[in-house]
């Protein structure tokens, strides 16, 4: 029963909040005259409290104003930086095509107002964590330019303790839509060239506002998270798209030695199925194993997990 198995895996050694295209619009307004932008990411960390999720970062890539206006950032630093202060979370911007780089850098990092690329380079706890800008100002594709991937080259050539992560908004992965290849990081291979045979543990993406998962560059894991604005409805007759005020979600990644874990989250509070408090399944898990299999019994023979939890005090 339960009291008597071994977990047959440790705590992961890293917790990563990864948050997309939150599409914030200036003024407080509503996306496309319809989406609360703001307040899906508040729902988003109002389920976060009510949780044992501790995250060390959160990773946001990209998409994070509708365009790029500079109170869009302000309020979305205001939502944000206090959650990470919280938890005592390192905080990762990453660069989306709805983003301009000189209020980006302006409003959310306090540097100077430039087209520069935002590839900036973080150490949690011993994971390294690698921001990549992809965007094309003024453009929607991906690109990654000569001196970024010389830069990426450079960073990736001396291993970190945990390995790496690498956060882009454009993730090389194929379309389910057929209007997003016109929207896709262009010559997907030269980063592939890059990263395999590195320490990179995971390719964490945006962009597409639904989630996916795929492997590059000889087997290395990506993951894209899903929109907190709006997602994108894949059961459409192509060509078309259908963005819709449904199924907003992040993805949870766990780090652990052998392995990386991403579990998608949805957004949102939803009616209860059923529920066993912490006090219910710790009185369950004080009970002998002869016990417990009896309470099982009974909850499986009445389908009913009050049973369970009516046994359990
Ligand atoms: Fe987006
Ligand atoms: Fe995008």
């Amino acid at each position: 029963m339960f009291d008597q198995h071994t977990p047959q895996h440790p705590e992961p050694s890293h917790t990563i909040l990864h948050i997309s295209d939150t599409h914030f619009v200036e003024d407080d307004a509503l996306l496309h005259d319809k989406v609360d932008s703001d307040a899906n990411l508040a729902r988003l960390f109002d389920g976060l409290r009510k949780s044992s999720i501790a995250p060390d970062a959160l990773v946001f890539t990209g998409d994070l104003a509708d365009a790029g206006q500079p109170d869009a950032y302000r309020r979305l630093r205001a939502l944000v930086e206090p959650v990470c202060a919280d938890y005592g979370a390192e905080l990762i911007w990453i660069m989306g095509n709805h983003d301009a780089r000189p209020e980006f850098r302006s409003g959310l990092l306090d540097l100077d107002p430039t087209q520069e690329p935002v590839d900036r380079v973080f150490d949690v706890a011993g994971l390294r964590v690698i921001a990549l800008d992809s965007t094309v100002p003024g453009r929607h594709h991906g690109e990654l330019t000569d001196a970024q991937l010389e830069w990426l080259a450079e960073e990736l050539a001396s291993p970190a303790e945990h390995g790496t992560l690498i956060g882009l908004h454009h993730p090389p992965v194929p379309s389910m839509l057929g209007l997003l290849p016109l929207v896709e990081l262009k010559e997907q291979h030269r980063l592939a060239e890059v990263i395999e045979g590195t320490d990179v543990r995971g390719v964490l993406g945006g962009h597409l506002h639904y989630s996916t998962t795929s492997t590059f560059a000889g087997g290395i894991p990506v993951s894209v998270a899903s929109a907190t604005c709006y997602t994108q409805d894949i059961q459409v007759r192509h060509p078309a798209a259908r963005g819709m005020d449904g199924a907003q979600g992040y993805n949870l990644v766990s780090v652990y030695p052998d392995r990386v874990l991403h579990t998608v989250v949805p957004i949102g509070a939803y009616p209860t199925v059923y529920e066993m408090t912490p006090e219910i399944l710790q009185s369950f898990m004080e009970k002998s194993a002869a016990e417990q299999a009896a309470m099982v019994e009974t909850a499986n023979r009445t389908e009913d997990a009050e049973a369970l939890a009516g046994a359990g005090r």
